[in-house]
């Protein structure tokens, strides 16, 4: 007989990292506590960009202007101001705070990631995420996906005592389950705790997860340790993660929680693209400079 696994393995938190700092895009400031020179991936995820908050006055907004991607999924989800993307297999969507875009690259799209037309007039506080979620090699020449799903749509969840708010935006929780489909398993699920607010969730064995605090404080892993804004908890292997807000904290905390299945792939990687080989990623360049991920219609929208 197999054993089954335990029924309450917490997770451990492996280390606490600090997010490095820098620029992205056309020059908005990120906090990034991967890719870095000392955590190059959290398989599969390639990337988290944490974008701002920061306030730009009217015409100030700062976005990616075209620019292509092959082989993974870019995420991106708006807490505040507005984005509108468009990309050369003809999906265009804005965002506005709350909404999730899951955009498959597959073998390959060019898109333009801008602060919306309104947003430039009026300015504001632009405030999300951007993460990478490498796709598994059979799928990264997959036909391009885009999901945007608005934030009404994104499911949401209350603890019975009001003091764990989740959104569901991968995965599932406090009974909940996302409207998004991925291509491997993903928990993408952000979290907002009250003082006091103390939650156990469950995530597969053998899954990376991590934690990465937006605000305020919480603390995690069976050790219970501190963590702060703008650092990245990874957490060890089990299969439930706990996540507790002292009742005396001067404010709620508010993060995310990430894991997925690892894909153990060979990861090439060079800037836009995410392929096997050094060979793919070769091709990848030359399918791009000849114009096989093709082109934004340059025509001006309605
Ligand atoms: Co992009």
């Amino acid at each position: 007989m197999i054993p089954s696994p335990s029924p309450h393995h917490e997770r451990p938190v492996l280390s606490v990292i600090d997010s490095l700092r820098t620029l992205e895009g056309g020059g908005f400031p990120v906090r990034r506590p991967f890719p870095t020179r000392e955590l190059i991936q959290f398989d599969p995820f390639l990337l988290l960009d944490h974008l701002g908050p920061v306030t730009w006055g009217p015409g100030e907004g700062i976005g990616a202007p075209d620019h292509p991607h092959r082989g993974f999924e870019t995420v991106t989800y708006l807490l505040s101001g507005g984005f509108q993307h468009k990309d050369s297999a003809g999906h265009a969507g804005k965002l506005t705070p709350g909404d999730v875009q899951w955009m498959t690259a597959g073998s390959g799209v060019v898109h333009s990631e801008l602060p919306s037309d309104e947003f430039m007039r009026d300015g504001g506080v632009m405030h999300g995420f951007q993460i990478w979620v490498n796709l598994p090699a059979r799928d990264k020449m997959m036909k391009p996906r885009y999901q945007e799903i608005p934030a009404a749509g994104i499911p949401e969840a209350v603890s019975a005592d009001g003091k764990v708010k989740v959104r569901v935006v991968a995965g599932e929780a406090l009974g909940k389950k996302a409207v998004i489909d991925t291509r491997t398993p993903i928990y993408y699920l952000h979290f907002t705790l009250q003082p006091g607010g103390d939650v156990t969730q469950a995530v597969p064995a053998g899954f990376n997860a991590l934690v990465y605090l937006i605000s305020g404080e919480v603390k995690t892993g069976k050790e219970q340790k501190p963590v702060r804004e703008g650092q990245m908890a990874a957490l060890g292997d089990g299969d439930s993660v706990r996540l507790a807000v002292a009742s005396d904290a001067a404010a709620p905390a508010d993060f995310l929680l990430l894991a997925g299945q690892p894909l153990n792939e060979p990861v090439a990687r060079y800037g836009p693209f995410v392929m096997n080989t050094r060979e793919e990623i070769e091709q990848a360049f030359r399918d791009y400079q000849s114009g096989r991920m093709g082109q934004i219609d340059s025509q001006p929208a309605k």
